[in-house]
């Protein structure tokens, strides 16, 4: 019988994102809060006798070939401990491509912390966040089993918040446009960023409402107009206390009381039948 392992992968939303300078890498050192949310794909990791990685999905939005991050990550464990066997990557795709959710990062990491227990490698977290980082900014946070983080650097330097105990309900619209980071990024350099002071992420357990906050919404609203459609139509018209854009875009997330709650806000946007809409919690 071939060795097969299936494992969920959550998406993140940034509540906290603020950008501290520009790196001579061409990255940005940044300060961000992650919170993982109840959102999930699922990936099925098969070996299979012919020798190649082989990447299956539902979905037309990723790639599946050597673009795709989950390939990447299983591509350097392969080589760098010389397995021959060959494997199958099955993507069940729920989250959302490029929409600052971090989906592909999430993959990458659960094919990282899946192989190590398919192919025994006995990695320790250290080396994983190794390989994580060399992945993608992301990534890192992801092989965390935790609810909240810190992320400093390019985001992939983590520091659990372990304080932070409060689960949180959120309405979650993403709109049908692809935001890439690099693009987004590049608009933040040209422009500069939203030009108001940030809030601050120290203390315990800070309330998370005075902590929204990110430095990518301007440049992300400049390029796609309609992502700050998206966020003004959630505060005037929805009635939602505040929106935040996750990530490099496109996602806009609310803070809501419940899953009822939640479900009431995502009736009042029904009729924008191009938006996902999802009432997600943390994870
Ligand atoms: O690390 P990752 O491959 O996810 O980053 C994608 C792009 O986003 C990078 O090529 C870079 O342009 C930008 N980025 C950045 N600073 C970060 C993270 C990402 O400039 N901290």
């Amino acid at each position: 019988m071939p060795k097969v392992l299936k494992v969920s992968s959550s998406a993140k939303l940034n509540l906290y994102l603020e950008i501290l300078d520009r790196r001579p890498d061409g990255y940005h050192n940044l300060r961000t809060v992650f919170e993982r949310i109840s959102l999930n794909d699922t990936l099925t990791l098969k070996e299979i006798d012919s020798p190649e990685i082989r990447i299956i999905s539902d979905s037309k939005d990723i790639p599946c070939d050597s673009r795709n991050l989950a390939y990447k990550a299983a591509e350097i464990l392969k080589e760098d401990f010389g397995i021959e066997k060959g494997l199958e990557i099955r993507i069940k795709k729920m989250i959302p491509v490029g929409a600052g959710l971090g989906g592909g990062s999430s993959n990458a990491a659960s094919v990282l912390l899946g192989l190590n227990r398919l192919w025994r490698l006995g990695l320790s977290r250290g080396r994983l966040l190794g390989y994580a980082a060399r992945l993608g900014s992301d990534v890192s946070f992801f092989i965390y089993n935790c609810p909240y983080a810190l992320g400093t650097s390019r985001g992939e330097k983590i520091r659990p918040l372990k304080s932070w105990k409060k689960r949180l309900w959120h309405i979650l619209v993403v709109p049908k446009i692809n935001a890439p980071t690099k693009e987004i990024y590049r608009e933040f350099d040209k422009g500069r960023g939203l030009n108001v002071k940030a809030g601050t992420t120290r203390g315990r357990y800070p309330n998370v409402k005075e902590i929204l906050f990110n430095r990518l919404e301007e440049a992300a609203f400049r390029r796609y107009p309609q992502v700050r459609e998206v966020k003004e139509i959630l505060l005037k018209e929805a009635g939602l206390e505040n929106a935040l854009m996750s990530g490099s875009g496109s996602a806009v997330f609310g803070l809501v009381d419940s899953r009822k709650e939640g479900l009431k806000i995502a009736k009042r946007v029904s009729r924008f039948k191009d938006w996902k809409i999802f009432v997600v919690k943390t994870k």
